[in-house]
């Protein structure tokens, strides 16, 4: 069974190509996660658990729902990590969760699609030749993924070095606490109170009063769900996102099919 969390679509995509490829189905774990749903998982065939990468890592609300969730049946499991580049310990993190479920870890694909991220200034915007060609490499690469795992072959993962640990273990927290406030989102008058942000939002972080979505608590983890499926594109964040493109995969022509 191919289990995913997506909040802009790649990690769907992949998702949705190795079910294919693998004859496998998929479980969008989002509503379980909503919901704090941790009944048992069943599969017979191999565990393929698709993620984003969000600071290095991967999400934590994802590794803390993989911890709690017990999964039945197969004792393998694979994981594939979409990421703007750098997937930095998410392979190390996945083996350590497995291996204290008594499951068989068997690596990980690190595939580089678009980036999402908009909320601050750190990254340059690519532009749409570029976000195609990510997409059109990665599906290429998923190809030789899916043939791996269907000969029960351990993924080849990339190297992670001591360092890398030990900077991002203690970095990530600290960035995520200064760094990823939920204060700076907010609605703008263009918002029509449809309130996807907040069916989409995974931490319930987003609750809509007077047909306006507000966010409160300290748990969002700036997946940027919100933002990004706003169909109107009310949502902005301080006065970073004004003028920022906003990202979907299901806009790039991989995903009309005009590519593949
Ligand atoms: C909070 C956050 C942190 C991110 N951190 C990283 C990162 O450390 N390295 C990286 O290469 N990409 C990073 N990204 C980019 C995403 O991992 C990448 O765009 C991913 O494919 C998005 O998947 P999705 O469309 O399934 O949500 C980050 C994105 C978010 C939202």
């Amino acid at each position: 069974m191919i289990l995913f969390f997506s909040a802009t679509g790649n990690t769907r995509f992949v998702a949705q190509r190795l079910a294919a490829l693998l004859e496998d189905e998929t479980l969008n774990l989002l509503d379980r996660i909503k919901r704090g749903n941790h009944a048992p998982i069943h599969s017979e065939k191999p565990f393929v658990i698709c993620a984003p990468t969000f600071v290095c890592e991967m999400p934590r609300f994802l590794a803390d729902y993989l911890r709690k969730t017990p999964l039945t049946g197969s004792k393998d499991a694979f994981f594939i990590f979409t990421s703007g580049g750098y997937s930095g310990i998410s392979g190390v993190l996945a083996g350590d969760i497995m291996r204290k479920k008594g499951l068989r870890y068997m690596g990980c694909g690190d595939l580089t699609m678009p980036r999402n991220y908009i909320a601050n200034d750190h990254y340059p915007e690519l532009d749409t030749p570029e976000i195609e060609r990510r997409i059109r490499t990665s599906a290429e690469a998923i190809e030789a993924i899916a043939a791996a795992i269907r000969n029960g072959e351990r993924l080849k993962s990339r190297h992670v070095w001591l360092f890398e640990l030990l900077i991002t273990l203690p970095f990530n927290p600290v960035w995520v606490r200064v760094r990823q406030g939920v204060g700076d989102f907010h609605a703008t008058e263009k918002c029509v109170g449809c309130g996807k942000c907040a069916r989409l939002c995974p931490l319930n972080v987003i609750e809509v009063v007077n047909g306006k979505p507000i966010w409160h608590g300290k748990n969002c983890a700036h997946c940027m769900s919100c933002i990004q499926n706003c169909p109107v594109e009310a949502i902005e964040y301080g006065d970073i996102t004004q003028k920022k493109k906003r990202y979907l995969f299901e806009k790039y022509r991989y995903a009309s099919g005009k590519n593949n």
